[in-house]
């Protein structure tokens, strides 16, 4: 599709005697109108006509000097000039990449490191806080935009930025001291938010504990090994945890560099901040007056607190100056709750009043927050409820649900465990990536697990259908063909099939673009839709062999094409439901 954008472009350059690029093309909405549309409202003004009008006069043009089209034909469509892609081209430069990939999906994938260096910060959790929804819509946006940023050649670098300093491990160790005892032998995250919470209750009744706390975390900023060692208990019992959830959800990160990665950078970073002047003294604290991108006043950001201990901002600041000095990069995206709006724009006003030459090419992501129609988490705001808490309701329905459709027929119960949690996941996975990251999502299980409709399921359902029909197809000694594909594929709804297979490439780059799953998640909806009407329409299994093996093809295809897509959203494959 990309060669054809490219085409289109030029053959458009030509005909309007101006430069057109590829940035420029649309697709549209409903792929029997066309593979690519370009949308002349933009010349309207220059060439003082209305934009039906224009299109009308480029697609004359272009049909004038077919030679321009490079076999692509050309029409308008309302304020459009549309081009459609002939099927044997689209056999030829779609299903031809699909169908010679091996395991490993080429088509649409560009060169390894070809592109720029991008740096994305997702996920972030909290040591010894349970890993909450608030933190796994970053994880997985983050991860699905790592996961195309390489598919597509840019050089992407992950980090991990762990919530694992702050007075709160102060409070850590002395909840330790006071009730330590009462931990078990093996203790989890929940054992550390038991004493947490106790330690507060003690705090209510006994002040002095809350000077203790502070006490104990000067001593770990001074490295004392009998808090250190604690501190790091607490991080190990934290990502014990957070791993398992980590490999559930396919996610690696190049870095897991929490907080305290940076502790040794604050120092030179305050010295140097104070030497320019920039921080300044408030109030017994030390801020710096920043502004937004576009010089708007913000509150002050504060970097020294009274007690002359670093925060929060200050460990951004000092952690993006760090990822710069190490990897030079050409941007980075954080992906973080929407509520830390302000925190990055103040970030990102301190690096600018110390003249970052990166600031511009950073960016805060945000994401919304859940509401659960269930009425047991709804009384909890979205932050409060855990992922695995909605993963494992997610889990009982989709039983349930298999139960009713008699799919758990002939499995063990381990197998029914191990297909069913992939189904739930699938389907949570999907239904958050499905749509605007930034705004709050409603979570309404039965539709999450719906096994129709635009959901995770479905998707994974129309995979397990191309493998049973890959395996079918191979007892009766039957395999994909290329070539018969390319004699034999004429039907509408096979080549409409092939037609969106072709937007793989434009969905994933528009998922770049955006920082938004979405493209790339309707992509996958349009794709296995269209298979579903290629398999109502055609039998694919017939008398005729040739036939038969030109449409395996198609199936195989899809499958790759669904594999990839899913793999490249999180989503894991079952091989039957
Ligand atoms: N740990 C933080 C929290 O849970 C999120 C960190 C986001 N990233 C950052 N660079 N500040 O709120």
């Amino acid at each position: 599709m990309e060669a054809f954008q490219k085409i289109a472009a030029q053959a458009l350059s030509a005909a309007l005697e101006r430069d057109v690029s590829v940035t420029e093309m649309e697709t549209p909405p409903d792929p029997t109108m066309g593979d690519l549309a370009f949308p002349c409202f933009k010349l309207s003004k220059e060439l003082r006509k209305a934009p039906p009008a224009i299109s009308q006069e480029v697609a004359a043009k272009l049909n004038e000097k077919p030679e321009l089209l490079g076999g692509l034909s050309a029409r308008a469509v309302g304020p459009y000039v549309n081009f459609t892609v002939p099927a044997n081209l689209l056999l030829d430069q779609v299903l031809s990449p699909i169908a010679n990939s091996g395991d490993e999906l080429q088509f649409g994938r560009v060169a390894k490191d070809s592109r720029e260096t991008w740096v994305v910060e997702y996920s972030s959790p909290n040591v010894a806080k349970p890993f909450m929804i608030y933190h796994f819509r970053p994880t997985g946006l983050g991860a699905c935009i790592e996961r195309v940023g390489r598919y597509r050649g840019y050089k992407m670098i992950s980090i991990n930025h762990l919530g694992d300093w702050g007075t709160q491990f102060g409070k850590l160790f002395v909840a330790h001291e006071l009730f330590g005892a009462d931990l078990p032998a093996d203790p989890q995250i929940d054992d550390l938010v038991k004493i947490y919470v106790k330690l507060h209750e003690a705090i209510e009744k006994d002040a002095t504990i809350e000077d203790r706390a502070r006490e104990a975390f000067k001593r770990l900023e001074q490295k004392d090994p009998v808090v250190t060692a604690n501190w790091k208990k607490c991080i190990d019992i934290s990502m014990k945890e957070f791993k398992k959830l980590y490999s559930r959800l396919d996610v690696n990160f190049d870095h897991i560099w929490g907080e305290s990665h940076y502790e040794g950078e604050l120092p030179t970073l305050i010295a140097n901040l104070k030497k320019q002047n920039i921080l300044i003294e408030s109030e017994g604290a030390w801020i710096v007056n920043v502004t937004d991108a576009k010089g708007q006043e913000l509150p002050p950001c504060i970097l020294v607190k009274k007690d002359g201990s670093s925060i929060y901002a200050t460990r951004d600041v000092a952690a993006a100056l760090y990822r710069f000095d190490q990897f030079k990069f050409d941007r980075m995206t954080y992906v973080v709750g929407g509520e830390q709006k302000l925190h990055f724009q103040q970030v990102f006003g301190v690096l600018r009043r110390l003249n970052a030459p990166f600031v511009d090419r950073c960016e805060h992501v945000p994401t919304g927050l859940y509401r659960f129609k269930d009425a047991k988490m709804s009384t909890r705001k979205g932050n409060f409820v855990t992922l695995n808490e909605v993963l494992s309701v997610a889990e009982d329905r989709v039983k349930t649900l298999m139960r009713e459709r008699g799919s758990d027929e002939g499995l063990s119960s381990e197998q029914l465990d191990e297909i069913s949690s992939k189904i739930a996941l699938g389907a949570v996975v999907f239904h958050d990536l499905h749509s605007d990251p930034a705004r709050d999502v409603e979570f309404d299980l039965e539709r999450v697990v719906d096994f129709e409709g635009e959901t995770g399921p479905y998707l994974q359902y129309a995979h397990t259908r191309c493998l049973s029909l890959m395996r079918k197809a191979e007892k009766e000694g039957l395999k994909p063909s290329l070539e018969n594909a390319k004699k034999r594929l004429t039907q509408d709804s096979e080549i409409a099939l092939v037609r969106v297979m072709g937007q793989f490439p434009k969905a994933l780059e528009r998922t770049l673009d955006t920082r938004k799953a979405v493209p790339l998640a309707h992509f996958l909806v349009e794709l296995a839709r269209s298979f579903g009407t290629f398999y109502r329409d055609c039998q694919v299994v017939s008398e005729d062999r040739e036939l038969s093996e030109a449409r395996l093809e198609l199936v195989d295809a899809t499958r790759k094409l669904l594999n990839e897509g899913l793999r490249l959203l999180g989503i894991p494959r079952p091989t039957q439901m």
